[in-house]
């Protein structure tokens, strides 16, 4: 039985452009995966507080040795980690907000990534302990940016998610929202098409 998780990190949670084409590609997959299991993590209705030095120490202090307040944090990153080991696929919305990825999403990624536990240093460099997954990216903007230098987030994302050994990573854009109905409404569709196409070959994959 495969594991899907979906994350939501649009502001607006569930009602969220992003949030709005990922939930439609999750319905696809169930279809394509009757037996498939869900596992949602909203960040935009609940976000990740930002990584502190507090937080931060939390995770390096030896789980014997941690205070009841460290426990509790590192309680809540391995919570978010665990979520990602059992997931044989990530589903993430991206709303591009000013130019980067919403602030909730870096602290989240400040959250998983932990050092002897979803990556390890070798002697060749970082190695992702998060093996064996595939990631589809729902990314949606108001502008156009995808293939110019402003498209800070999928570089971003795709190496971050790479360096926790997520490395087979599809992005689908919806881009142009804002800048009128009829763009709007020719980028939704393109990306729904896309969209579908990809839970199609999840079904093969099967
Ligand atoms: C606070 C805020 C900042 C935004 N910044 C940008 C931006 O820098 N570039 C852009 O193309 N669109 C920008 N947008 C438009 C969003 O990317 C677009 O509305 C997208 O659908 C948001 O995804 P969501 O509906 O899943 O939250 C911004 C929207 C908001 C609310």
């Amino acid at each position: 039985m495969k594991t899907l998780l979906q994350i939501n990190t649009s502001m607006f949670s569930t009602g969220g452009q992003s949030s709005q084409l990922a939930k439609r590609f999750v319905g696809q997959w169930q279809e394509a995966n009757p037996e498939g299991r869900v596992i949602q993590r909203d960040i935009g209705a609940e976000p990740i507080p930002h990584l502190t030095a507090e937080r931060f120490q939390s995770f390096l202090a030896k789980p014997e040795a941690r205070t009841s307040e460290q426990q509790a944090v590192a309680g809540f990153s391995d919570a978010l980690i665990d979520e990602l080991r059992q997931a044989d696929v990530i589903v993430l919305g991206l709303p591009m907000y000013n130019f980067g990825v919403p602030s909730t999403l870096k602290a989240y990624f400040d959250h998983v990534a932990r050092a002897g536990v979803t990556f390890s240093y070798t002697e060749k460099g970082p190695k992702g302990l998060l093996t064996g997954k595939k990631a589809y990216v729902f990314a949606t903007r108001g502008g156009l940016y995808h293939g110019t230098p402003l498209d800070t987030q999928t570089s971003y994302v795709r190496d971050f998610l790479r360096f926790l050994g997520i490395a087979d990573v599809e992005f689908v854009y919806a881009e142009g929202l804002a800048i009128s109905p009829e763009s709007r409404n020719n980028s939704l569709i393109a990306a729904q098409a896309r969209s579908q196409r990809l839970a199609a070959q999840t079904r093969l994959a099967a």
